[in-house]
């Protein structure tokens, strides 16, 4: 199987509100985009391909010295135009697509291998899995309509892995979604692409850097070591 990878990292951070793309705040000394590189070869997978910000290659290319990339392009206006971005400068001869978010700096390599595995036969893609521990709630402004019951419901994670053919035709419908997933397990329950679309074993390492409270954890994470 030749492999490709993806590395979506051209999101402007709102949330975490740094003064700089998200990707590039450091974690322990490292920008989060040089640990979720770093991760990605560690676990055994080609050079990815690096989205990030437009006009700030310079700044990118700086936080990822000593890494190999395949590629540096610009990214897009939501997190389904970067994704296609790094997709359009992928190998022909590329079979499974990884897409992974720099945001996710510390995925342990088991979870990369086992997703990266999981495409073969009849699995089109895949993404790492983990069970969901709070109680769910849904809720209409701020009145509570019903209890989502936890049993099935997991939260995704990435990298994420896909037959190349499948996720380009979830790209090519246009579509729009948070992760690429979605986009391909929406064709194949319309019955539009033939395949299955499973989950792998996550980790909590793999939790994705958002709010200001996700870095203190990701810093305690580093510092404990392997889980
Ligand atoms: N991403 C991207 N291009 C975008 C938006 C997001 O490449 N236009 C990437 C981010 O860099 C991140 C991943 O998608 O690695 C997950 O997105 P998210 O956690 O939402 O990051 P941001 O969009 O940067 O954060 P926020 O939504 O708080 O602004
Ligand atoms: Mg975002």
């Amino acid at each position: 199987m030749t492999f490709g990878v993806v590395v979506v990292a051209a999101g402007r951070g709102e949330r975490l509100g740094h003064d700089r793309p998200k990707a590039l705040v450091e974690l322990a000394g490292r920008p989060l985009v040089h640990h979720a590189v770093a991760g990605l070869a560690a676990a055994g997978l080609p050079p990815p391909v690096v989205v990030c910000a437009p006009g700030e290659q310079a700044a990118f290319r700086r936080a990822l010295a000593g890494l190999t990339v395949a590629a540096l392009v610009a990214g897009g206006e939501d997190r389904t135009a970067s994704v296609a971005a790094g997709l359009a400068v992928l190998p022909e001869d590329v079979e499974v697509v990884l897409v992974h978010d720099a945001a996710r700096a510390l995925v342990p390599a088991d979870v990369i291998r086992q997703v990266a595995a999981a495409v073969t036969g009849d699995v089109v893609a895949a993404a790492p899995g983990v069970p969901v521990s709070d109680t769910l709630k849904r809720v209409v402004g701020s009145e509570v309509v019903a209890t989502v019951a936890r049993e099935g419901l997991v939260a995704v994670q990435t990298p994420q892995a896909f037959d190349r053919a499948a996720l380009a035709a979830a790209h090519a419908t246009g579509a729009r979604a948070t992760d690429d997933l979605a986009l391909v397990e929406a064709l194949v329950t319309q019955g539009r692409l033939p395949g299955r679309v499973v989950v792998t074993p996550g980790a909590f390492a793999a939790m994705k850097v958002t709010f200001p409270a996700d870095l203190v954890v990701a810093e305690a994470l580093l510092r404990a070591g392997p889980q």
